[in-house]
């Protein structure tokens, strides 16, 4: 797994202490609008999902959704597809949307549109990762982040290509070879 990683951008150390100030910062951001939601988007959100709400030390809950845009490609599909949807109704309250990557954007500008069409009391965009160069089909910024990162196929930490990868402790550069064979 190792050897398919051209270099480390991020160690667990500094993946660690981001989200760790990540965390407090949400924690003293949320407005009292009842229990907020933290909702992850899966499955490349999983790891950073379940470390950040640790982290924050707020009463919380938490639900998953799929959306698919991408398939076992590198470059984005150009759908989004809601594949499962959250079983939390969000009517008034403080929404977080928690997301492994920004990239074109497509896939939480169509999440947040159907978020708020449930009359939450608010929905935050929370990031590890934002791929700040690459093309943007939406003008959604995000509102949390850990990261800014170019516009390379990066891996681990919950990211993958082709489902692989996933449980690498640091964020790093995948090798070309590895996509392109
Ligand atoms: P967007 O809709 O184009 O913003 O794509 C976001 C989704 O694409 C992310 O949730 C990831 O699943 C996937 N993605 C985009 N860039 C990368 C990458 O560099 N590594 C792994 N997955 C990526």
């Amino acid at each position: 797994m190792h050897n398919d990683v051209e270099k480390i951008l991020f160690s667990e150390d500094e993946i660690r202490n981001a989200v760790a100030a990540l965390g407090k910062r949400i924690a003293a951001d949320v407005s009292g609008n009842g229990t907020p939601l933290f909702i992850g988007i899966l499955k490349g959100s999983f790891i950073f999902m379940a470390d950040l709400v640790r982290e924050t030390g707020i009463n919380c809950e938490m639900d998953f959704m799929i959306a698919k845009s991408y398939g076992n490609s590198t470059v984005s599909s150009g759908t989004v597809n809601i594949v499962k949807d959250i079983s939390a109704d969000i009517t008034g309250r403080d929404v977080i949307v928690v997301e492994d990557i920004l990239d074109t954007a497509r896939t939480l500008a169509a999440v947040k549109e159907l978020l708020l069409s449930r009359s939450p009391a608010s929905v935050k965009i929370c990031t590890l990762l934002d791929k700040v160069t690459a093309k943007r089909v939406s003008d959604l910024k995000a509102d949390y982040k850990c990261f800014d990162v170019g516009n390379e196929f990066v891996v681990g930490y919950g990211l993958d290509y082709a489902e692989k990868y996933r449980n690498l402790k640091y964020i790093g550069v995948l090798k070309r070879e590895v996509y392109e064979k």
